[in-house]
């Protein structure tokens, strides 16, 4: 197995991002990044493994990306393993990191499956990275679903307001505290 796994599967969802006909080019940059980094700081404190927190951070979005945001965690898993398998990633760990996949998005069914502290801590850096991404929020709330000002600041709030309020560990609420109360401040 290569040693710098984690750099590897990175590179790749960065080049799949980059390709023309990827969907949501932009989410390495909005989403990625910042998501990676709290998925990252959460298994450092929880004592994780570090590594597959992170390959699974990188690339528990890339069936968005390759196939579209529908299914996105079935189509996500399905790539993962293939990608892994190819890098020899030990088979128990691609099976996990396929379960952290399957089980991140709060809105699908599977997500009762999170039995392993890796598995919370990818769905919960998902939900969580909302906090680091508020005029992408606005972008999307005012441009795309045309709402007017007050209505887009309204359900912002809202949105945030049921991520703290579902929050299940307690680490990430103290990674998010200050950036909560700010977003309440100014979200008035
Ligand atoms: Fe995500």
């Amino acid at each position: 197995m290569e040693k710098n796994i984690v750099e590897m599967v990175r590179k790749f969802v960065e080049e799949e991002c980059k390709k023309p006909n990827a969907n949501y080019p932009e989410a390495y940059k909005y989403h990625f990044i910042s998501m990676h980094s709290i998925a990252k700081k959460l298994a450092e404190e929880l004592n994780a493994d570090i590594e597959l927190v992170e390959i699974a951070a990188w690339l528990h979005d890339i069936g968005s990306i390759i196939s579209g945001r529908e299914n996105h965690h079935i189509t996500g898993a399905k790539i993962a393993e293939e990608k892994l398998n190819e890098l020899n990633y030990p088979q128990e760990k691609i099976e996990k990191i396929k379960i952290c996949i399957l089980n991140h998005r709060g809105s699908q069914e599977e997500n009762n499956q999170r039995e392993f502290i890796e598995a919370k801590i990818i769905a919960e850096a998902d939900s969580l990275d909302a906090f680091n991404n508020i005029s992408k929020q606005f972008l999307t709330t005012l441009v795309y679903e045309k709402k007017s000002l007050e209505e887009a600041r309204n359900s912002i709030k809202n949105k945030l307001q049921n991520k703290w309020n579902q929050i299940e560990l307690e680490e990430s609420r103290k990674l998010i505290k200050l950036k909560y109360e700010a977003a309440m401040l100014l979200l008035g």
